[in-house]
């Protein structure tokens, strides 16, 4: 027996505890390609006809300089032209600035800016903002104890002291956080700096034309193109999958590019799903550049073919469009992967309407279709930036276990406890963390709230990940620079490096967690203090 079909039948189990009907274990792999094509199939690349939705200076993902600029942000339940469109309902920030109105907005700001905003809760449910990567005090970081009911206010102001790169904001709501990322509430916040400065003019890149900010989400949407979220039993457990994928919002999108360096910021804004991004020229893998992660660029550009990006991770890719010629076209993909947990359970328990776009299938994300003419520079500087290893001498280990047990996701034998601390840490002391996965589990995507590590090694992978290693001590690409979020397969153990100093004023409480959004909401999480 193959691990996956184990690990299928290790899910049956769990679908058995939760009184569903099961039919048996499958020995062979999700039979996805059998699945009838259905409309916004991101399989079918004759459907890749849409425009790209690009940011612009107002309306929705408008692009808001943020520096000193005191906003109202208001959460508030809307409707957005998702599928053809069609209307769906659809949760939203909205503010208005300077005449403007945005919705979603695009922050940027410039590293070591001032940010001010408070959030109106508009809906009928509690909600909160929490700024995904940011180092700022725990009062400012939209903990889950500190959502806010409907008609009330919280204040945000803070300092933006992270290096530049691509981070992002969504609602933490205390066990709503699933719900409502995936109605809508998720944006970008862009941190601006020096380095990112200089690639910038050395590549002659423009904000909202050849930079691009990609947020890959995948949706489920109903007979009357309305967006649908009513995980059941299974899909708590497993995650949530939808079978479209949008990009910016958009299904099935196209972009008109030249033959020339684009920069995409791609962020992983869906609830469960795993990707595996490719550039393809027909059957051509094409290579590409990364340049930055979660924490902003790295030391220097790193060539690879293919990398993964789990819930919440950032990967900054630069794509050489000049090796192309007028007329070609590219997908960005995600190619087929062995997801090691089981779309196959939800098969067996009826639940299937998530397995139309599984793992082990290879999708389209985005389709890309040189027109334009040539221009922009051709060499890409050889340094981004600078990368201080931290210095882990005087390190004290913690060893972190991820489990399922009593039919819950686990964090060393814990579920979410307000009022627990099971992570007690003191400020200004530099840790190992040891995550340890179990065999018998799922990919869990850890993120840390409040500081930014380091990815020291990765131990007893699965092959697809040993595949990927060469960035010594068994790391991938995506582990390279500063991180906030790591992907954890099962059997792994990540460790991680992270330094606590901070100068904010007394006892800070985070929350570690899972970020498949489902394990979360359900207490895949633990709070994090870090003692003055
Ligand atoms: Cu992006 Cu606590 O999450
Ligand atoms: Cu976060
Ligand atoms: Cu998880």
């Amino acid at each position: 027996m193959n691990r996956r079909m184990f690990l299928q039948c290790g899910s049956s189990t769990l679908a058995v505890g939760y009184g569903l009907s099961l039919v048996g274990c499958r020995g062979t792999d999700a039979p996805d390609a059998a699945f009838a094509p259905y409309p916004h199939d991101p399989v079918r690349a004759e459907n890749f006809t849409n425009p790209l939705f690009i940011p612009g200076a107002e309306g929705p993902l408008g692009v808001l300089d943020v520096s000193d600029v005191p906003l109202a942000l208001t959460a508030r339940t809307a409707t957005f032209p998702l599928l053809a469109g069609r209307a769906s309902p659809f949760l939203l920030f909205e503010t208005s600035y300077a005449g403007k109105t945005f919705q979603n907005p695009i922050f940027r700001i410039k590293r070591g800016g001032h940010f001010a905003a408070t959030l109106r809760n508009g809906l009928n449910e509690p909600t909160i903002i929490h700024w995904h990567g940011l180092h700022i005090p725990a009062n400012m970081d939209g903990h889950p104890t500190d959502s806010i009911g409907p008609g009330k206010n919280y204040p945000y102001a803070f300092t933006v002291n992270n290096r530049g790169g691509t981070y992002w904001y969504h609602t933490h709501a205390e066990n709503l956080t699933a719900k409502q990322a995936y109605g809508g509430l998720a944006s970008f916040f862009i941190v601006e700096d020096d380095d990112d400065e200089r690639l910038t003019r050395a590549l002659d890149l423009k904000f909202g034309e050849t930079d691009l900010p990609l947020v890959i989400q995948d949706k489920r949407f109903s007979a009357a193109s309305e967006l649908v979220y009513q995980p059941d039993a299974t899909e708590k457990l497993m995650g949530h999958f939808g079978d479209i994928i949008l990009v910016n919002l958009t299904p099935n999108p196209t972009l008109e590019i030249g033959p020339r360096f684009y920069r995409f910021r791609c962020l992983n804004g869906s609830n469960a799903r795993i990707y595996r991004l490719v550039f393809m020229r027909g059957k051509q893998q094409l290579a590409y550049r990364v340049i930055g992660t979660d924490g902003g660029l790295l030391d220097r550009p790193y060539e690879v073919k293919d990398a993964f990006l789990a819930p919440g991770e950032r990967l900054d890719v630069l794509f050489d469009a000049s090796q192309l010629r007028q007329g070609d076209t590219v997908f960005l993909k995600s190619l087929a992967f062995d997801s090691m947990h089981n779309e196959g359970a939800m098969e067996m328990a009826g639940a299937n309407r998530t397995a139309r776009l599984g793992d082990s299938v290879e999708f389209n994300l985005l389709k890309l279709v040189v027109t334009r003419p040539a221009n922009g520079p051709r060499a890409v500087p050889a340094r981004l930036s600078q990368v201080e290893p931290i210095d882990v001498g005087r390190a004290t280990v913690r060893k972190v276990r991820l489990e399922l047990a009593g039919m819950r996701w686990r964090i060393n034998g814990e579920v979410y406890r307000k009022d627990a601390f099971p992570i007690d840490a003191r400020r200004n002391t530099v840790e190992i963390w040891e995550l340890h996965n179990a065999q018998q589990s799922m990919p869990h995507p850890m993120h840390m709230h409040g500081f930014q590590f380091q990815v020291l090694s990765r131990q007893n992978s699965p092959k697809q990940i040993r595949a990927l290693g060469g960035y010594g001590n068994g790391r991938i690409v995506s582990d390279l620079g500063w991180k906030d979020t790591v992907l954890v397969w099962p059997g792994e153990t990540v460790r991680l490096a992270v330094d606590l100093s901070h100068d904010f004023g007394g006892d800070q409480t985070y929350v570690f967690h899972c970020h498949n959004l489902e394990h979360e909401d359900a207490g895949m999480m633990v709070n994090m203090r870090v003692r003055a």
